[in-house]
């Protein structure tokens, strides 16, 4: 454990920093005490408001009136930053327009309406196959080998081949697909240094230009594909959406469900290794039920989408604290799944807990998640495969013990070097 985590556990409350990035990797002791002794915590340095408990965090996300996903400041650039580089590069570019996961309804619905369909559970039963072809092409390609980095050769390749194959762009450009996630991921982690920022700034207007292109082209030839849909359809005899609005729904679903997916393939496979006694239950039962279980029970554990923005629209008082009307809080889904008060032994890993499915994973309300539905399936289908051609993970020998990356809002390992036998 490091000093900061050290200290965490015992200094006083308001002294504790949560954005130390040994902290943001490793938020269980913080996340506990914050539960415990603060729930709503007002981090003194960023000024957020953390909202840690499972019920609060399950009323925030079901009160948008309250606690709006709008946020306040300059909208007008996918990149947030006052340097006049990053401001000239982004003036090559389109606004960042809030769509759904940074809007409000009224509008956050009209969004969704255009996207819900595509990811409807009964619209993903025809890409089982594909999920499960592509899951057998990545084991193919590290299996003789014995080892692999499961993130890098599993964990992110999955997701984005099938999110790619769905929004309709050539496999070709998948390395640019990833490029462009981790520049949007590293423009919200508000760890990146100045030239950090500008790097980002290169890489979200390359997407942009990119995907304009494309909606170009789907505009003038429709295809049986989200970007088609997105850019052709009028929902209620309203004009369809301009590229500016198009593009922010397109790096929601980039950004929202690539690492996040990625992140929990991932972290199951460390869970397993873990917990040799869980390993055992799925390596002797790899039913489809047990595998769902195991699912959920890794969505629940690794919480990958750990906390997300809302701005206070009135001063709220929540547990003797005030939070100020426009104040910034952290609906904290991955704390809330850590909690106690609804999971028994909620730090143990336990794919035969009876409460599986109330985990705030995908977030609650309004804004659940639109790709729950298929992240689920990769899961399955991804986890389904692997247990048929691998067996007996365990950590490669020699390598560092895994860490977590810093990231406010993300949670995921850095990468997970394991050895296995083939079946
Ligand atoms: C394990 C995988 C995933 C996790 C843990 C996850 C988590 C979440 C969470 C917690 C929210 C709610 C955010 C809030 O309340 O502010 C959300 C919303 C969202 N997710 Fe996911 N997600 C995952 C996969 C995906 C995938 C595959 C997609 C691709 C379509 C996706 C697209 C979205 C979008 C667009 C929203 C915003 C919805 C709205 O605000 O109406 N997510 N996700």
């Amino acid at each position: 454990m490091t000093n900061v985590l050290e200290q965490a556990a015992t200094c006083p409350i308001h002294e504790i920093n949560p954005m130390h990035p040994d902290i943001l990797s490793c938020p269980a002791v913080m996340n506990k005490r914050l539960r415990d002794e603060a729930p709503v915590f007002q981090d003194p340095n960023s000024g957020i408001f953390f909202v840690s408990r499972y019920a609060d965090v399950v009323a925030m996300a079901r009160d948008p009136a309250t606690f709006s996903s709008v946020m306040p400041g300059n909208s007008s650039r996918a990149v947030n930053s006052e340097d006049p580089k990053v401001i000239a590069i982004m003036e090559q570019g389109y606004p960042n327009v809030p769509t759904m996961l940074t809007q409000d309804p009224p509008l956050q619905r009209r969004y969704r309406k255009f996207v819900d369909g595509a990811f409807a559970p009964a619209s993903l039963k025809a890409l089982e196959p594909f999920i499960e072809s592509t899951s057998h092409r990545l084991v193919d390609q590290f299996a003789a080998q014995g080892r692999c980095e499961f993130l890098n050769d599993f964990g992110v390749p999955l997701p984005l081949t099938v999110i790619a194959s769905q929004i309709g762009t050539p496999l070709e450009d998948l390395p640019r697909l990833r490029a462009w996630t981790e520049a949007f991921i590293g423009n919200l982690s508000q760890q990146l240094d100045k030239e950090g920022v500008i790097k980002a700034a290169h890489s979200i207007l390359e997407f942009q230009h990119y995907f304009v292109e494309k909606m170009d082209e789907r505009r003038r030839n429709p295809q049986d594909d989200i970007l088609s849909k997105v850019v052709n359809a009028s929902i209620d005899g309203e004009k369809p959406l301009d590229n500016a609005e198009c593009l922010s729904m397109l790096s929601q679903i980039l950004v929202a469900g690539n690492e996040t997916t990625a992140g929990s393939l991932t972290e199951g496979i460390w869970l397993l290794i873990q917990n040799p006694d869980q390993y055992e239950l799925i390596k002797n039962d790899p039913s489809p039920e047990m595998i769902s279980r195991l699912v959920e029970e890794v969505l629940r554990v690794s919480s990958p989408s750990s906390n997300m923005f809302r701005r206070a629209t009135r001063d709220v008082e929540l547990h003797g604290v005030t939070i100020p009307e426009n104040s910034i809080c952290f609906a904290r889904f991955a704390s809330a799944n850590q909690d106690e008060a609804q999971f028994e032994d909620a730090l143990t890993f336990n794919i035969m807990r009876d409460n599986l499915k109330d985990h705030v994973a995908f977030g609650k309300g309004i804004h659940h998640c639109l790709g729950a539905a298929l992240a689920r399936r990769e899961m399955n289908g991804g986890f389904k495969v692997i247990f048929e051609r691998l067996e007996n993970f365990r950590l490669q020998e020699n390598t560092p013990e895994p860490v977590f990356a810093p990231n406010a809002l993300l949670h995921g390992l850095e990468r997970l070097d394991i050895t296995f036998d083939v079946k």
